[in-house]
C-alpha cells in the first residue's frame, strides 16, 4: 500500500525527523520550477478535493484572477461534519509536510500570505501547528527569501469560532474578516473575489499535504495510484460498530469490505452490517448489499448516487436503531444551520420535529413521504451546500431504509382534533384505541373495526 502522508516515520512530526526524510527538499525543487509548471503539474495529477466536493484541485487553482490585487491562500482545517476526523491526524503526525504544501501552493499561487483556519475547540492541534510553524520558521523556510530566492511568504494559524458552518469557504473567508460565518452568495467565486474582495483559494489540508508527493515525483506519477478518475490515497476515518475503528490511510478504489473486515478487524461482536455512510454524516447512505461490491472512490459511489465526502466512514450494525440516527444528525444541522435561507432554518427543524414525533409513537402514516418533501424543498434551495448535507441523509435513508422507518409508526394512526369533549372520552368499545392526548385540542388515536372503513368520512371522524 502506498502511503504519501502517514509514512508510519517514527517522529516525523518533529522538524529534523523530517528534514532527515528529504523534508523541505521538494520546496526547494518547486523554487527552481516556473508557477505554471506546478500548477501543470498539479493539473496533470487529476489531484480531486478532499475537503468534500472533489473538485479538481488544478482547475481551481487554474481560476485565480490575474488582477494586481493579492492573492490569498485558505488552508481548511475546520473539519466539523461528524465523521470527519482525518484532518488532525496529519496536523499531529505530519505537519510540516502539510506546510511544505502551503509553501509550494503558495509560491505557485504568487500568494504572500496563507491563512490555517483551524476549528477553535482543535487547541492541541492548534498548539501542534504552532510548534511546527515556529519550527519552520526558525530554519527560513518560512518567512522572507526563502532559500535564498526573491519568493517570501507568511503562514497565520487562525483558530475558528466552533461552528460547522465556518467551514464552507465563503463562510470562513467572512470568519476570517471578523464577520459573522454567514455564506456569501456564489458567483463571484473565492478565485475571483475572495478574502478581502481578493483572489483565494481555499483547499482542504489533506489536499495540500498531498502537493509535495506530486511535485517530488510527477503529476503522471501520481495520477496513476488508485482509482484512476480519483487517484492517490485517502485518509479514511472509521467510526462505529468496527472493531479497529481509526484514521487509516489507503488507495482510493479500495473495496469498501476490506477497509471494514481486513483494515478494521470486522464488524463488532460479529454483527452484519445494516447501513455505512461512506463519506461524512452528509452522505447518501449505503444498504448492506450496495457495501458488499462497493470501492471507495467518487466515481464508484456516484454511480449508486453517493459520494466519497470527506472520506468519514461511518458503520452500523444491523441492531441499529435508524431512526435515532438520523434523529441525531438532523438535530445536528438544524443546530449548526445558520439561519440566512429559510429552506434550511425551517426546514431542518422540521425534519427534526416530524423524526421526533415519530420517534414518540406518534407518527403519522403521511409523515415519511412528508419528511422526503422537506427535504427536496431544502436540497438545492439554500445559498451554501449545509442545507444539501441536511436533506440528504433523511431522503436517501428514508428512501432506502422505508420498511424500518414505516414500522415504527401505528398502524392507522390519525391524529383528531377534539371538537368537542365527547371525543375526549372516546375509547375502544367505541373503536378507538386512545394512543395519546396531545394537548387539549389534539387526541392520536388507532382506529379500528368500523370506524377504520369510516376514516374517510368526516361526518364520522368529527361528530361526537
Ligand atoms: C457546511 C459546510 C462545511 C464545510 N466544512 C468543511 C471543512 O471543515 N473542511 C473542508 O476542507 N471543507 C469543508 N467544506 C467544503 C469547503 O467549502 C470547500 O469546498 C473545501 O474546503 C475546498 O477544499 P478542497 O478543494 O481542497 O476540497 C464545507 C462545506 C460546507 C457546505
Amino acid at each position: 500500500m502506498v502511503k504519501l502522508i502517514l509514512k508510519d516515520i517514527p517522529d516525523f512530526h518533529k522538524i529534523d525527523v523530517y528534514e532527515k526524510n528529504g523534508g523541505y527538499q521538494t520546496l526547494k525543487k518547486a523554487l527552481g520550477m516556473s508557477q505554471q509548471e506546478i500548477v501543470d503539474e498539479v493539473k496533470k495529477s487529476n489531484l480531486k478535493g478532499r475537503g468534500g466536493a472533489c473538485f479538481p484541485t488544478g482547475l481551481k487553482w487554474s481560476f485565480l484572477a490575474k488582477n494586481d490585487k493579492p492573492k490569498y491562500l485558505i488552508c481548511n482545517g475546520d473539519e466539523s461534519e461528524p465523521g470527519s476526523f482525518k484532518d488532525r491526524e496529519i496536523f499531529e503526525k505530519n505537519p510540516h509536510q502539510f506546510l511544505e504544501g502551503v509553501l509550494i501552493s503558495s509560491y505557485a499561487l504568487g500568494v504572500k500570505d496563507a491563512y490555517v483556519y483551524i476549528r477553535g475547540e482543535y487547541w492541541r492541534w492548534i498548539n501542534m501547528m504552532e510548534v511546527a510553524l515556529a519550527d519552520a520558521y526558525k530554519k527560513g523556510y518560512v518567512g522572507k527569501n526563502i532559500f535564498g530566492t526573491d519568493f517570501s511568504v507568511n503562514i497565520h494559524i487562525h483558530s475558528g469560532a466552533g461552528a460547522y458552518i465556518c467551514g464552507e469557504e465563503s463562510s470562513m473567508m467572512n470568519s476570517l474578516e471578523g464577520k459573522r460565518a454567514y455564506p456569501r452568495v456564489k458567483p463571484p467565486f473565492p478565485a475571483v473575489i475572495g478574502v478581502w474582495g481578493c483572489p483565494t483559494i481555499i483547499n482542504n489540508i489533506e489536499t495540500l499535504s498531498n502537493i509535495p508527493e506530486i511535485i517530488k515525483n510527477g503529476g503522471e506519477w501520481f495520477s496513476k495510484i488508485g482509482a484512476p478518475a480519483h487517484p492517490g490515497t485517502l485518509l479514511f476515518g472509521v467510526s462505529g460498530h468496527v472493531n479497529k475503528p481509526g484514521v487509516y490511510e489507503l488507495e482510493t478504489g479500495t473495496p469498501l469490505m476490506t477497509i471494514i473486515n481486513d483494515v478494521c478487524g470486522g464488524v463488532k461482536n460479529g454483527k452484519q452490517i445494516k447501513m455505512v455512510i461512506p463519506g461524512g454524516s452528509s452522505m447518501p447512505p449505503l444498504t448492506r448489499e450496495e457495501c458488499l461490491t462497493m470501492k471507495m472512490d467518487n466515481e464508484s459511489l456516484k454511480a449508486i448516487g453517493s459520494a466519497i465526502g470527506t472520506a468519514g466512514v461511518m458503520v452500523m450494525d444491523e441492531d441499529t436503531d435508524l431512526l435515532k440516527v438520523l434523529k441525531r444528525i438532523t438535530k445536528f444541522y438544524y443546530h449548526e444551520s445558520c439561519g440566512q435561507c429559510t429552506p434550511c432554518r425551517e426546514g431542518c427543524g422540521w425534519m427534526l420535529r416530524v423524526l421526533d414525533r415519530i420517534d414518540r409513537g406518534e407518527g403519522r402514516q403521511e409523515d415519511l413521504d412528508l419528511l422526503i418533501s422537506v427535504a427536496e424543498n431544502i436540497e438545492g434551495n439554500t445559498i451554501c451546500a449545509l442545507g444539501d448535507a441536511a436533506a440528504w441523509p433523511v431522503k436517501w435513508t428514508i428512501r432506502k431504509f422505508r420498511d424500518e422507518f414505516a414500522a415504527k409508526i401505528p398502524k392507522h394512526a390519525v391524529h383528531i382534533p377534539i371538537l368537542n369533549k365527547v371525543h375526549g372520552v372516546r375509547n375502544e368499545a367505541d373503536g378507538f384505541n386512545i394512543l395519546k392526548q396531545n394537548n387539549e385540542n389534539e387526541v392520536v388515536v388507532s382506529l379500528m373495526g368500523k370506524v377504520q372503513e369510516d376514516l374517510n368520512d368526516e361526518s364520522v371522524r368529527y361528530s361526537g
